[in-house]
């Protein structure tokens, strides 16, 4: 299979935009992430995924907790500088620690601070899956990720689904 097929597929797979963040020893790391999944409910497990190249492997490797940040419509600059290197990517960015001693990015949709459950080798990336500790939310807009481009949900029809 052709590598191109294969991107172009998944780009179809609409997903929200996540930046995950952890403690370092000077300071803190985050990166923005789509790999972001829900897996149980009990344990409240999650999943996400990190290139085995990225410059923060060996840090949340070590990390005995962190937290995602799901990103709200208005915080696409947040994702765009959380992807792109960058001396200091929180400077001048609002955020407060929690349980997980990680930081909590201001005005966000929602936040869901993990401990450490298991890492898994896979292909050219590794498998974090996290033990929800804390999670809250605020009723705004996700930002999303469709077709290699942000986008801004509109609200449906009215109702859960779930
Ligand atoms: C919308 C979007 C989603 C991304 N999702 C992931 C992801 O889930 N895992 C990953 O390793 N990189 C992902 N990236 C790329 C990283 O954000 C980028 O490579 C970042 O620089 C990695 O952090 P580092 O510089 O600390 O290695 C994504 C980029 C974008 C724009």
């Amino acid at each position: 299979m052709a590598e191109r097929q294969f991107r172009d597929a998944l780009a179809q797979f609409a997903t929200g935009v996540t930046i995950i963040t952890a403690r370092a020893q000077h300071g803190f790391i985050g990166f923005t992430a789509n790999s972001f999944n829900s897996v149980s409910l009990d344990p409240p497990l999650i999943i996400w995924s990190l290139a085995r190249r990225s410059r923060s492997l060996a840090i949340f490797e070590g990390a005995a907790q962190y937290a995602v940040n799901v990103l709200a419509h208005d915080q696409v600059e947040l994702a765009r500088r959380f992807s792109h290197p960058h001396t200091d990517r929180f400077a001048g960015v609002a955020f407060r620690l929690g349980q997980a001693d990680a930081p909590l990015i201001e005005g966000c949709a929602a936040w869901l601070e993990c401990r450490h459950h298991a890492l898994h080798p896979a292909g050219d990336h590794m498998l974090f899956i996290g033990e929800v500790v804390a999670a809250a939310h605020r009723r705004l807009s996700p930002l999303v990720w469709h077709g290699s481009r942000y986008r801004v949900s509109q609200p449906g029809p009215e109702g859960r689904d779930d």
